[in-house]
C-alpha cells in the first residue's frame, strides 16, 4: 500500500483529489517497557510499517472517515457533537484526534479521510498510535497549527485516553511521530526530551526480528490499567510524584518500606530496573558494545514475566527458544498479554533461530508466528 494507492482510494470515494498524503509508523520498544506511565526512559524505534492518510480539509464541521482495511462504509460524524467514550470502533482514533485538536483550542473544522494502513493490528506494534499519529500530523499541516512532534504525541495520547478509554502512556505516539531512520529514540517521558541514538545492527553483522506470535491483545482491557494503578499505588506510599524518582540505588531500602504489599513491590521492582536497563543499552550502545544488550533484554524479559507478570506462554516461548538456538537477547516488546517479541541475533543465525521458534510453536499447538526483520525506519512525514 502506497502513496498513490490511497490517493487514489481517497478520490474514488469523495470525487475530489485529497490536500496531501501522510505517513506515520509503528514501533516496537527495544527497551523500556511500562516505564512510559511512570515518567520513565524508553528506547523503541519505527517500522517501516505505515499508517497513510489522504486528507483534504474542510469548513462546514463535517468529518468523513474511511478505511481501506475495515468493512463498512464511510463514516460521517460532525466535529462539534464528538464527545469522549462514544464511539467504540476504529473511529474513535482518529476523531479523537479531532476531538484533542479542538478541544485544545485549534479551530479544526472538518476533514474528509481516507486511512490504509500495513502496522499489523494487536500485535504490540502501535497500529492505533500509527493512525492517531498520522491524522494529526495532516491536520497540523492542513490547519497550519505549528505543533511539534512531541506536542502531537502529546495530543494523540489525549485522545487514546480521554476519547477512546485506554490508558496508555506516551511511548507509542512519540515514536511514531519523531523517530529518525537508522536510530532508536532514547525517551525521557516526564519531560519529552529526546536523543537519536544510531542503530545499525546490519553493519556490526547483526539482526532484529519481531517475532508475532498472533496472540491479540487490547490495552482497555483491564490488566494494562491494574499495572498502571498499581505503579500508581506503589509511588503514592513511597511519597513519590512517580516511580522514575526511585533511584536504582535505593530499590532495595524502597522494597523494604513497602512491606508486604507484595504486588506492589513486584511493580516497583521491574519499573525501577527496567528504568536502568533503558541506561544500561544507552551507554552499552554509545561506547559500541551493542552485542552485550542481548543479556539486558532478557533480564528484561524475566522482570516482565515474572514481576510486572504480562508475558503469556507463546511470548516466552520464543525467548527461550530464540536464545536456547544461540540469538544474542530477546524479550517480548510492547504492551504484553500477547502481541510480539524481538530477538537479536548475528546475522548467520536467522534462519535456523527463525526455523526452530517455527518449530516449537508447531510443537506446543501454538498458531505459526509472522517474522520479520525490523531496520529502524523513519517516523511521521509528509509524503505528498
Ligand atoms: C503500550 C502503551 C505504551 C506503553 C507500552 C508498554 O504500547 O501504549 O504507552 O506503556 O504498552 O511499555
Amino acid at each position: 500500500m502506497g502513496a498513490q494507492q490511497v490517493r487514489d482510494g481517497f478520490a474514488a470515494l469523495y470525487g475530489t483529489e485529497p490536500d496531501g498524503v501522510w505517513a506515520a509508523p509503528g514501533r516496537v520498544n527495544l527497551i523500556g517497557e511500562h516505564t512510559d506511565y511512570n515518567d520513565g526512559f524508553v528506547m523503541p524505534f519505527a517500522l517501516p510499517h505505515t499508517a497513510i492518510a489522504a486528507v483534504s480539509r474542510r469548513e462546514d464541521g463535517v468529518l468523513r472517515l474511511h478505511s481501506a482495511d475495515i468493512e463498512g462504509g464511510v463514516a460521517e460524524l460532525r466535529v462539534a457533537d464528538l464527545a469522549p467514550e462514544s464511539d467504540k470502533s476504529w473511529t474513535a482514533y482518529p476523531a479523537g484526534v479531532v476531538w484533542a485538536l479542538r478541544e485544545a483550542g485549534h479551530p479544526v473544522t472538518g476533514a474528509d479521510i481516507h486511512l490504509a494502513s500495513t502496522v499489523p493490528a494487536g500485535a504490540g506494534l502501535s497500529s492505533s498510535a500509527a493512525l492517531e499519529v498520522v491524522v494529526a500530523l495532516a491536520l497540523n499541516d492542513l490547519y497550519e497549527l505549528g505543533l511539534r512532534g512531541w506536542q502531537l504525541a502529546r495530543l494523540c495520547q489525549r485522545a487514546e485516553n480521554v476519547y477512546v478509554g485506554a490508558p496508555v502512556g506516551i511511548m507509542d505516539q512519540t515514536a511514531s511521530a519523531c523517530c529518525e531512520a537508522g536510530h532508536a529514540l532514547f525517551l525521557d517521558t516526564r519531560d519529552l526530551s529526546q536523543r537519536q541514538i544510531p542503530f545499525d545492527l546490519a553493519a556490526e553483522g547483526m539482526r532484529l526480528l519481531v517475532v508475532d506470535t498472533q496472540v491479540k491483545h487490547s490495552h482497555s482491557e483491564g490488566e494494562y490499567g491494574k499495572r498502571r494503578a498499581g505503579c500508581e499505588k506503589g509511588a503514592a506510599l513511597l511519597g513519590v510524584d512517580a516511580l522514575r524518582d526511585v533511584a536504582y540505588d535505593d530499590l532495595d531500602a524502597a522494597l523494604a518500606r513497602l512491606g508486604d504489599e507484595e504486588e506492589v513491590r513486584r511493580l516497583v521492582r521491574h519499573i525501577v530496573t527496567e528504568n536502568h536497563r533503558v541506561e544500561r543499552v544507552v551507554s552499552l550502545l554509545s561506547s559500541g558494545d551493542t552485542r552485550a544488550i542481548g543479556p539486558v533484554l532478557v533480564e528484561g524479559h524475566t522482570s516482565l514475566r515474572d514481576d510486572f507478570r504480562i508475558s503469556c506462554p507463546e511470548l516466552d516461548l520464543v525467548v527461550d527458544t530464540a536464545m536456547a538456538s544461540g540469538a544474542l537477547g530477546a524479550r517480548m516488546t510492547g504492551g504484553g498479554f500477547g502481541g510480539s517479541a524481538i530477538v537479536l541475533l548475528e546475522e548467520a543465525d536467522v534462519e535456523p533461530v527463525t526455523k526452530a521458534v517455527e518449530k516449537a510453536f508447531a510443537t506446543a499447538g501454538f498458531t505459526a508466528p509472522r517474522v520479520f526483520e525490523a531496520v529502524p525506519a523513519a517516523g511521521a512525514r509528509r509524503l505528498v
